[in-house]
């Protein structure tokens, strides 16, 4: 089969593609813009085994270019804007590559009759619940996005829907939880955390620390994408482990692997609008036989242990934008 991954020089895209080149002989075309985000070293390793190709979701032509070269079997988008914080400074590029780029990819795929469309969504979507309930969302709850980037991440959801309703597409929506694991940015919670106890600075935490998460090691999100991916059925599937915890116990954890107390925690002002608790049903994966198998303490430790291997990678991936706003809002 021809695949093409978008986004795959980023976090869960990378991962993603590694595990795809090792499992399976199909041919696999990455296309990404190689944002702040995306970094080319994420898949050096593989880079015999893909057709690389540097450029925008959101350039029609170039998009066309590529559809009419490789006659795609599926197209899975990974390629996003990703960070809640910076949408809340800027949502523009939130709403080009998160809307405008999914319909981009979604006409092309009508065009050239790409047989599958596969997006990357977020639990995000579904909005927040309160924070001591057994409440939990299904994948066909209302959309209730509440920041700019699960606004657009929800608007794309949509397009995909109407582009199955209306034109028959075959099309896969995925909404996973908080994924965390090697390659992902450090402007992210828990890359960050590590890289400021490493540099022994104080951890930033918003608020009083207890908003909820689901938290996904970034390989069983992989593994159910890919299962997920490659089965007959479309449709929309929540991946998550259906156990939260709060950011307040993330830390505690990262402390304790690292060896450091409590002493390195500093509450920041609250994020503009911060959701409460996003909680996944997870009964749609559970009866096809698929859960994730990597349980949060063994991903923490194995988490910890990637980037204490690969400090060099934290250092590199230090952005001014990103320093500059830690520097305004938090005197750092
Ligand atoms: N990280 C999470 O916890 C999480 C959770 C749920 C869902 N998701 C979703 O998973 C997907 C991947 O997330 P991630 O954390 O790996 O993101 P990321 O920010 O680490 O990577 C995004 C990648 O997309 C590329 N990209 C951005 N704009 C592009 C454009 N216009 N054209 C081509 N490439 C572009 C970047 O260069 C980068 O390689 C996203 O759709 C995100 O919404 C992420």
């Amino acid at each position: 089969m021809n695949i093409l991954v978008t986004g795959a020089c980023g976090f869960i895209g990378s991962n993603f593609i590694k595990y795809e080149v090792e499992k399976y002989d199909d041919h696999f075309v990455v296309l990404d813009k190689l944002t702040y985000a995306g970094d080319i070293k994420n898949i050096s390793d593989i880079k015999d085994r893909i057709t690389f190709i540097r450029g925008d979701i959101c350039d029609d032509v170039l998009v066309e270019d590529i559809f009419a070269k490789y006659h795609f079997d599926i197209v899975i988008n990974f390629a996003a804007e990703t960070h809640v914080d910076r949408s809340i400074i800027d949502p523009s590029v939130f709403v080009k590559t998160n809307v405008e780029g999914v319909s981009v990819l979604l006409k092309n795929c009508i065009k050239y009759k790409v047989k599958r469309f596969h997006q990357i969504s977020t639990d995000e979507v579904y909005g927040d619940t309160v924070l001591d309930s057994d409440h939990r969302f299904k994948e066909d709850d209302p959309l209730h996005p509440n920041n700019p980037y699960s606004a657009t991440k929800a608007s794309g959801d949509l397009l995909v829907m109407s582009y199955h309703k209306t034109y028959g597409l075959d099309t896969i929506i995925t909404r996973s939880s908080n994924n965390y694991g090697p390659n992902q940015h450090n402007e992210k919670y828990i890359p960050q955390i590590i890289d400021r106890l490493v540099n022994d600075k104080d951890i930033l935490i918003y608020g009083d620390g207890n908003n909820k998460r689901d938290w996904l090691y970034v390989l069983d999100n992989c593994i159910l994408i890919d299962k997920i991916m490659r089965k007959e059925e479309t449709g929309t599937y929540n991946i998550a482990t259906g156990i939260e915890y709060t950011n307040n116990d993330i830390a505690s954890k990262i402390l304790a692997i690292l060896d450091k107390d409590i002493s390195k925690v500093r509450y920041i002002q609250d994020r503009k609008g911060h959701d409460l608790r996003y909680a996944l049903d997870i009964s749609k994966i559970k009866a096809l036989g698929l859960y994730p198998s990597i349980d949060i303490d063994e991903g923490l430790k194995r988490t910890v242990a990637w980037y204490m291997d690969n400090q060099a990678y934290l250092e590199s991936n230090k952005t001014i934008s990103y320093n500059d706003y830690l520097r305004k809002n938090y005197g750092e």
